[in-house]
């Protein structure tokens, strides 16, 4: 997925600024003036190659996502499906490390939350990097509204497990859980990314919604 050797990345974020936001942390507390509307802000942490979210945007034209992905290579691509399909009102990206949130949310300033697929980091000691640790969590808490949710879906038992266990020693209700979300009434309506097509053919995919 990293796609490391694209030395034009930075330069197809750049010339696309439309709607990749090459410096988020001037919109802290002002992402509303990116959309020029005050629709909620929904954000996709680690959105790859961006099918998700675009097809989220078109799904809910009166919602502004806003994507994340830590590599630019990565985003890139995202960025040139967009180039093809049609550029919407409602999305913009940004190549940024979700550790750093902070840095271009105030609090309270997003709605929704969306982790599909993240990495699993399955050794022990890369705990912390798992985006549903306890390093992360704070983080989501601060920036999300009160009433905010987050959807998880994974397709790696071990991370769904650790996750389950990370929210709950965080207190968070549990508001939705499916061990096989694709044999369940929630697959009508349900939205693919990348990897959950490719994934999905291998065995169950999980999902979980939770609050704080
Ligand atoms: C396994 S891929 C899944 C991509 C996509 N969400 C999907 O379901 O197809 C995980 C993605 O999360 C990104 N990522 C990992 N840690 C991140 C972080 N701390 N901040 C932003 N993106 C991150 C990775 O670069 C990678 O593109």
């Amino acid at each position: 997925m990293r796609l490391r050797n694209n030395p034009k990345a930075l330069d197809t974020l750049k010339e696309n600024d439309k709607f990749v936001i090459m410096e988020p942390s001037l919109y802290k507390g002002k992402w509303l003036t990116v959309f020029d509307n005050d629709n909620p802000i929904h954000i996709e942490i680690g959105m790859g190659k961006g099918d998700f979210i675009y097809q989220l945007a078109t799904q809910n034209p009166d919602i502004n996502y806003i994507g994340l992905e830590k590599y630019p290579s990565v985003l890139a691509t995202a960025v040139n499906k967009v180039n093809s399909l049609g550029c919407l009102p409602n999305v913009r990206f940004i190549s940024f490390d979700a550790i750093s949130l902070q840095d271009i949310f105030i609090t309270n300033e997003v709605s929704q939350i969306y982790l599909n697929f993240s990495d699993p980091w399955p050794k022990n000691k890369h705990e912390k990097r798992r985006l549903t640790s306890h390093t992360f969590l704070p983080i989501y808490q601060d920036i999300l509204k009160e009433e905010g949710h987050i959807e998880f879906k994974t397709d790696n038992r071990g991370l769904f497990e650790f996750s389950l266990v990370s929210f709950n020693a965080y207190k968070m209700p549990l508001l939705y859980i499916s061990l096989d979300l694709h044999n369940s009434e929630e697959k009508e309506g349900n939205i693919m990314s990348e990897y959950e097509r490719k994934f999905c053919q291998k065995g169950p995919i999980y999902k979980a919604v939770v609050r704080f």
